[in-house]
């Protein structure tokens, strides 16, 4: 606190100091030669204009030493938070005024523009949430996009352009290999040359929700505090707006399978990462038990990204059957004044599972034909991962499993709307563990 107040102090001083130059400066000043009381008037007026501009050029230093003052606290309290959490010690104290920077991945789609365009509109303070955007792939026009928005953003460049030699059957994975390639160099650069202690990441084809800020906010204190998260992220993988309930925007969950697309991570995580980072399909493997081991993400009943690209490496026809028909969140939801410990890991397991496995079951045709409206919430259940891709499959959800686990899935449940009614695709009560083998 210290800090910031002799900067606040300094900035109040300054303005005295140059309140007392100025009058001096104006009261000094010689008379004109002709005296008369019509000049008067005109130079008391003239008087009150200098007095306005100066006001004016004032108003502009004090914001300039706040603005100065806020990002220097903000690196220096990263600094200390980094140096002073050692393993033995008890943990460390929640801060949650961290600051959170928003690193945006870019590389030759100049449509950046709108994803930053809604981060500056939706963003809540310049200090706790500065944006980097990192470019890869050396595009002209796109790198004039972000530089338009001049120092609102830090425009950091990967260096190296170059091909990345592929085994001959990867050929045209070269463009994943790149990939893994600039998250490796980005992430590298906000960890160890910023130093931040975490971070919000979001693709150049991302656009964010009104609340996207407020969401992380509020979950990062849940991600400080619980060794079984590794990750907060916007996004749901069945999200469409049919398969979600609108009325529940304030509704969060637990999943073991890494969502990504916007998502939070810690400095530690990154520590674990970097030395083993893939060199393609990173997403992927970071669904790998190795990586994963047993952790878990928190994500949204709706998304709150969307997106809009349809050129890249791996969109196109996945876009336009699936993506697009993700529900962005339009509804803010106050997250930092709701009360978030239900998502807890004891107390997660206790509400959460009895409330799944409380819930009648039904059949997959009960469900098809809307019958047995009176019971409200139901579970669905599944066998094996035949009887789970065919009920995803009838139902319209996301059937395919990464290292066993399904998308969206806690503990193998998958929890959805269909046909205006809560279900719960759920294996037996008695779920041992995911089977890596189901693909
Ligand atoms: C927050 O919710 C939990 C249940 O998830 C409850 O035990 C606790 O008392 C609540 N805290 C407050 C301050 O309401």
């Amino acid at each position: 606190m210290l800090k910031k107040n002799s900067w606040l102090l300094w900035g109040a001083a300054l303005f005295i100091a140059w309140n007392c130059l100025l009058l001096l400066f104006l009261w000094s000043r010689p008379p004109s030669s002709s005296s008369s009381s019509s000049s008067l008037t005109a130079q008391v007026i003239r008087l009150a204009q200098d007095a306005e501009t100066e006001l004016e050029r004032q108003k502009e230093l004090l914001h300039q030493i706040y603005l100065y003052s806020g990002a220097l606290w903000g690196r220096r309290r990263n600094r200390g938070a980094r140096i002073t959490p050692k393993p033995s010690s008890p943990p460390p104290q929640i801060d949650v005024d961290l600051v959170l920077p928003v690193l945006v991945l870019a590389c030759d789609r100049s449509t950046v523009r709108r994803c930053l365009d809604k981060i500056f509109l939706y963003r809540p303070s310049a200090q706790r949430f500065p944006v980097i955007v990192s470019q890869d792939c050396g595009h002209a026009e796109t790198a004039r996009v972000i530089a338009s928005y001049g120092d609102a953003v830090v425009h950091i460049r990967q260096p190296d352009l170059g091909d990345i030699p592929v085994p001959a059957e990867h050929r045209k994975f070269q463009g994943y290999y790149k990939i893994a390639r600039h998250y490796r160099w980005a992430l590298g650069q906000i960890f160890r040359s910023f130093r931040y202690r975490a971070v919000i990441v979001v693709e150049d084809d991302l656009e964010i929700a009104p609340d996207f800020f407020e969401y992380f906010q509020a979950a990062l204190p849940l991600l400080l505090a619980d060794r079984s998260l590794w990750c907060v992220s916007a996004w749901n993988d069945n999200g469409k707006e049919q398969m979600v309930d609108v009325s529940q925007a304030e509704l969060l969950y637990r999943t073991d399978f890494f969502p990504g697309l916007g998502w939070l991570l810690l400095a530690e995580l990154w520590d674990e990462l970097e030395p083993k980072w893939p060199r393609a399909f990173w997403d992927d493997w970071m669904r790998q038990p190795e990586q994963r081991r047993d952790r878990s993400c928190i994500r949204p009943e709706i998304s709150r990204t969307m997106t809009f690209g349809r050129k890249g490496v791996s969109h196109g026809q996945f876009f336009d059957q699936y993506l697009k028909f993700i529900k962005l969140n339009d509804r803010f939801v106050p997250f930092t004044q709701l009360n978030l410990s239900y998502l807890k890991k004891e107390e997660y397991e206790r509400s959460f599972l009895s409330k799944v496995y409380a819930a009648p079951e039904v059949k997959v045709e009960e469900l098809q034909g809307n019958r047995r409206r009176e019971l409200g919430t139901v579970r669905l259940q599944y066998s094996g991962r035949d009887s789970f891709k065919a009920f995803a499959k009838a139902l319209g959800l996301m059937d395919d499993l990464k290292s066993g686990v399904p998308r969206a899935g806690y503990r193998g449940i998958v929890s959805f709307v269909y046909r205006g009614r809560r279900v719960y695709l759920a294996p037996p009560a008695d779920w041992t563990g995911y089977d890596p083998s189901w693909s």
